[in-house]
């Protein structure tokens, strides 16, 4: 199957930093499909040559990218094309089509890794130049629209030009390993779905740290916020892939109808729980990894009497029979003390403990996202010679043990990444771990009521290093418990 990926945004951070290495490891593990053409798009004035030697030398640049040995990058470099387009500039769009037209690949896929205030035009152009055809799909990065009227009138414009079956809404955490084993662990296992549910479970906590700043992106972000650009996608994503219903087989509308449920099901807003369940956090000068690193507002690009949040904890609950009373805690936010994502499935303690145990012991399944991919399983057992806290003369107190499945250890460290998994997807028409618009409305729907909440107030200062404003786990706490760190 022959295929023609434009990517919008060619020379765009995202291009080079997350696209680009994704599309040279599926070429290097040989799954991109033989007889593909990588068209990067963007104002520059660039030749071919010239675009794969500017990808090169950013490959470089990129934290923690496989060096590309030169044999390896020169074949992956001969699928690389540039074609220069203005997106406003309807000329520029009829020189890409000659240039795709020059041969008729099966499928094209425009890939917009543009700002989103830019998706609207580039559609609407793509749609007058003839360059949606049956054999087109788009990809949309997040975050698609500022509100739910914005998210709305570009999913509108989108779909003037496309079938629904074309657009694929990219969440790059559906794409990440971890997710697709929490799909596994759920429905491809008997053990735990008799107990996923309100008798058993007493809590689930959703964590997105992550150690770094804002870094370059400090003029985006600004505009942005944490609660857009983690909670209204990931972390919502990540909440029903937990909380969701099996689903009737495994296609994409069947899923995505189930994570749509858990959406429309989430607890609405009160004054009162926008003020008892909401935090907002900005982080202020600290110590990160033994040392200094300045405040948000110092960064580039924000302003700096910014009121911009760099860390949200929500507290919710999903209000159908399985879930009913139990709290879903989320928490996501930049320079936090270590880059760490894990949902925490939290257990109900034993109803009748003949045990001594630990105070607060109970069984706990923590999937983990990053830095390792991998499950933990939380139990309690008897130490054989029966010392520790709360040790009993004949020996049967309890103390925490760990089963630990670590997965890059288990099937090997070159596994398929996020981007490189989703890229795929996209060449072969796989919809799955993609958006649909519906599944989107109902987060903003969601996520509206504390924006609007937090147009007043200011964020509170956490200083960088730490776990975010003591708020957050004053905000747990109320409930009897605590973030998993803290036990
Ligand atoms: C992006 C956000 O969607 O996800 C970034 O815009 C964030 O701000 C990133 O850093 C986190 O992704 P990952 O895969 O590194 O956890």
């Amino acid at each position: 199957m022959s295929f023609d990926l434009v990517l919008f945004g060619g020379t765009g951070d995202l291009a080079w930093r997350k696209l680009m290495p994704a599309l040279f490891q599926a070429f290097r593990h040989g799954s991109l499909p033989a007889g593909g053409r990588i068209i990067g798009v963007a104002r520059d004035d660039l030749t071919d040559q010239a675009y794969r030697e500017l990808i090169q030398a950013r490959f470089e640049e990129v934290e923690g990218a496989k060096r590309p040995n030169a044999a390896e990058f020169e074949k992956f470099a001969s699928l690389l094309h540039f074609v220069r387009l203005d997106l406003s500039k309807p000329e520029d769009y009829a020189r890409l089509k000659e240039r795709l037209d020059s041969r008729s690949a099966d499928t094209v896929v425009m890939y917009l890794a543009t700002s989103p205030a830019l998706f609207t035009t580039a559609c609407e152009q793509i749609g007058k130049s003839g360059l949606a055809t049956p054999r087109t799909r788009i990809v949309l990065e997040k975050p698609l629209g500022h509100d739910l009227a914005s998210n709305r009138q570009i999913n509108e414009t989108v779909r003037s030009v496309f079938e629904e079956q074309q657009i694929f809404r990219i969440d790059h955490y559906l794409g990440k390993p971890a997710v697709q084993n929490l799909f596994a662990l759920r429905f491809g296992n008997a053990l735990f779905e008799p107990i996923w549910k309100r008798e058993y479970i007493a809590n689930i906590q959703i964590t997105i740290a992550e150690d770094l700043g804002v870094e370059k992106r400090g003029a985006f972000y600004e505009n942005t916020g944490a609660l857009r650009d983690m909670v209204q996608n990931h972390a919502l994503q990540l909440l029903c892939a937990v909380g969701m219903e099996p689903p009737i087989d495994s296609s994409a509308d069947a899923i995505r109808d189930e994570k749509l449920k858990v959406l429309r099901s989430l607890k609405p807003w009160t004054q009162e729980s926008l003020e008892r369940h909401t935090v907002r956090g900005q982080y202020i000068a600290g110590t990160a990894y033994g040392e200094r690193v300045q405040g948000y507002r110092e960064e580039p690009g924000v302003d700096p009497d910014s009121r911009t949040e760099t860390f949200v904890a929500l507290r919710t609950e999903i209000q159908n029979w399985r879930w009913s009373g139990v709290p879903f805690y989320i928490r996501t936010g930049k320079r936090l003390a270590s880059r760490d994502a894990r949902i925490e499935v939290n257990f109900r303690p034993t109803p009748h403990p003949i045990f001594p145990a630990p105070e607060g012991a109970s069984n706990q399944l923590a999937i983990s996202l990053q830095p390792k991919d991998g499950l933990e399983l939380h139990l309690l057992a008897q130490g054989q010679d029966g010392r520790g806290k709360g040790a009993r003369a004949d020996g049967t107190a309890l103390s925490p043990v760990q089963l630990d499945l670590d997965f890059d250890k288990r099937f090997g460290a070159e596994r398929v990444g996020a981007y490189e998994r989703l890229l795929l997807d996209v060449i072969a028409g796989r919809l799955n771990l993609f958006v649909r618009s519906d599944e989107q409305e109902a987060a903003w729907r969601w996520v509206e009521p504390i924006l609007d909440f937090w147009q007043t107030g200011k964020p509170r200062s956490y200083a960088a290093g730490t776990w975010g404003p003591s708020a957050s786990s004053a905000m747990i706490a109320r409930d009897g418990y605590n973030w998993s760190e803290e036990n």
